[in-house]
């Protein structure tokens, strides 16, 4: 049975997509019917720390939203294209627009760790595309405004009304799993990126696919390798994760209020 099966009558048309060590922001759903991935075909049961495996469908700020806690990485598989068949099953589902959230490491002294960096736009340093292999013209997506301008405009609102410092940059997606070197940081720095992680891009590409609008928020958990001497690591990823997701929760909620008056 696919998603679009198991909602119970419940009809969300925005999901969010949570990150690193944001599983807490689930708490802003309220009377969540939870669907755990393993009950979904296709959806990856995450295989590392910090991502639970479940879908959460219910209100957040009087409007219907799923929210996936936790997601696959393609640097887990190789596969730039593992989020496709969840991201199949909530276009079939009804779904219109998607929220992706993550943790990033800054290049910016200037963008400290526990900012959010709103997504204006990326770098696919990967090599990889998830829609490498897919026939038809279709496949030859635009990627000018990716990240939907009226949704940014939305949530630059949210975060004034919250007293949000958010911040607004490039971000650049690296395969991982192991980190940057810090020349790969510096590399960063010059062609124009503002921050980096190891998701999104394939997700935000899939679902542009799609035809749904998407918008991104980093929460920013370091700085970059070789930043001030930095030398990331996935427990400070976690850790400096869950201090932003207080921020994180605020913004979605005054976002949805907001987006439906
Ligand atoms: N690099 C890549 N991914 C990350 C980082 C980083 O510094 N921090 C959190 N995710």
């Amino acid at each position: 049975m696919s998603l679009k099966d198991k909602l119970q009558g419940r009809t969300p048309r925005t999901a969010i997509i949570l990150g690193s060590a944001l599983g807490d922001v689930v708490e802003i759903v309220r009377d969540p019917l939870v669907i755990p991935y393993t009950e979904l075909p296709g959806f990856p049961v995450p295989k590392i720390s910090g991502h639970a495996g479940k879908l959460y469908v219910g209100e957040v700020a009087g409007q219907q939203v799923a929210v996936l806690a936790g997601r696959a990485h393609p640097y887990e598989s190789g596969k730039a294209d593992v989020m496709r068949p969840a991201l199949d099953q909530l276009k079939e589902a009804g779904i219109e627009t998607l929220v992706l959230t993550n943790a990033a490491g800054s290049l910016k002294l200037s963008m400290k760790p526990g900012s959010l960096m709103m997504l204006t736009d990326h770098i696919n340093y990967s090599g990889m595309n998830p829609l490498i292999g897919q026939h038809g013209d279709e496949n030859f997506v635009p990627m000018t405004n990716a990240y939907d301008p009226g949704l940014r405009k939305a949530l630059l609102a949210a975060a004034k009304k919250e007293k949000i410092a958010l911040k607004q940059g490039v971000y650049c997606w690296y395969s991982g799993p192991s980190f940057e070197t810090p020349a790969e940081i510096r590399m960063f720095q010059i062609i124009g990126g503002s921050a980096v992680g190891m998701s999104t891009v394939p997700e935000t590409i899939m679902a542009r696919r799609l035809g749904m609008r998407v918008c991104a928020i980093s929460t920013i958990t370091n700085l970059a390798a070789g930043i001030k001497g930095a030398s990331p690591s996935h427990e400070e990823t976690k850790r400096e994760g869950q201090k932003a997701a207080g921020n994180m929760k605020r913004l979605l909620t005054r976002f949805f209020k907001d987006m439906k008056a």
